[in-house]
């Protein structure tokens, strides 16, 4: 990305005028555009009323989907939008029995908490849980995770981005060997997407999840779920609703008939208003393309990395840039305090237990703001010693 097109995007984003923002592996910042579309969003159903759900609302889904399917590498029509990734690996969860011989689930000890809680959940209906530790914390230990992945296993969900350490895991490795073993692979993407190019279709993973409120600058209330088409067109998920049936206007009760993909991974009433919301952050992110994000976020992120191990910080993240997703963790001592020191100051980064201080910088962020975060921190460092 050139100098003028930084500052032209950076234009779009009201709060980076007024703080040094480098959290957007947890919030990305709000486009501009997001208030536009939920204004249209409001004018809709103020001026058309129930008239809005077959001049737009209904199909707004399936349209928001499309629109991320470049960004995750995968067809059009192959995406349903729900409320976050939980309620999607639900969905999914909700497509296979745990009774029989294969009802083995295996993940990372590593995993967002939300995929332990979840799985964990299955229990009740007969799955067996496998977690696999990782001996650093920060990498997936490959060969354990690929041992652990038999043919007594279902389900294998796997982040592409580990939430702690932003490091990448090898989903082809992964999707190679469970294939093998007739085990079917969940791409957590929600660290990936918008910031690491992906490549779903050609890595054949079965499903991938993931959300809008990171790197995809979308905001809360949209989750997003990929099913493998030629797969899609066999499984009957258990959890679904209205929208999910093939002529949902026909309110038929009994068995439902399932639409096709995408609506028949659908629950009820779709989220219509973080539906506009969220497409203006994806419109950016896709119109920069990500290999441009990429190039931007490896630039910034080894910034971060020089300055801290010139300050002889603990890093929490894979310095290689092949292995590193878009934020670099930094293990300080009292990490937690000084966190808060550095948003006080206007520097807004978070801090994971275990882990330690995450700075995300995403396109819209400058050298400068790189260098300010850093000096900050070892001003605030320097002084609490
Ligand atoms: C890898 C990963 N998965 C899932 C989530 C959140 O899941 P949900 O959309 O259910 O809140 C996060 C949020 O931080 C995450 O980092």
């Amino acid at each position: 990305m050139t100098d003028a097109e930084i500052r032209h995007w950076r234009a779009e984003f009201p709060i980076l005028e007024t703080c040094t923002y480098l959290v957007s592996h947890s919030l990305g910042a709000m486009p501009r555009k997001a208030a536009v579309y939920l204004q249209e969003f409001a004018d809709m159903w103020s001026t058309r009323g129930v008239r809005a759900w077959h001049e737009g609302w209904w199909e707004a889904g399936r349209e928001t989907g499309n629109l991320l399917a470049p960004i995750l590498g995968v067809q059009t029509n192959t995406i349903s939008m729900h409320q976050n990734v939980t309620v999607a690996q639900g969905i999914i969860a909700s497509c296979f029995t745990y009774q029989g011989p294969r009802r083995k689930i295996v993940m990372s000890e590593l995993e967002f908490p939300s995929n332990h809680y979840l799985f964990e959940g299955f229990r009740r209906y007969g799955a067996e849980i496998v977690y696999v530790p990782s001996a650093d914390q920060i990498r997936l230990d490959l060969q354990r995770f690929l041992d652990a992945i038999d043919d007594r296993t279902v389900l294998v969900p796997l982040s592409l981005v580990l939430f702690k350490s932003a490091s990448i895991t090898d989903v082809r490795a992964v999707v190679e060997k469970a294939h093998r073993v007739g085990a079917h692979v969940i791409v957590d993407a929600y660290q990936g997407a918008g910031a690491v190019p992906m490549d779903l279709e050609s890595w054949q993973a079965d499903f991938a999840v993931g959300g809008s409120v990171k790197w995809l600058c979308g905001g809360p209330g949209v989750g997003y779920l990929y099913v493998r088409p030629d797969l899609a067109a066999t499984l009957e998920p258990g959890l679904i609703g209205w929208a999910a049936h093939a002529a949902p206007f026909e309110f038929a009760g009994g068995a439902p008939r399932y639409a096709g993909a995408p609506e028949r991974f659908q629950s009820g009433t779709p989220n219509v208003p973080s539906l506009y919301s969220a497409k203006a952050g994806y419109e950016i992110v896709a119109a920069i393309g990500v290999p441009a994000i990429r190039d931007r976020s490896l630039r910034l992120t080894r910034r971060i990395i020089d300055a801290a191990q010139a300050a002889g910080y603990r890093l929490n993240t894979p310095t290689s840039d092949a292995e590193r997703g878009g934020s670099v963790v930094l293990d300080v001592p009292d990490g937690a305090s000084i966190a808060y020191e550095l948003i006080r100051r206007g520097v807004i980064v978070d801090f994971r237990p275990g882990a330690g201080i995450r700075m995300a910088p995403h396109f819209y962020n400058t050298e400068a703001e790189i260098d300010h975060a850093m000096t900050t921190l070892a001003e605030i460092v320097g002084s609490s010693a």
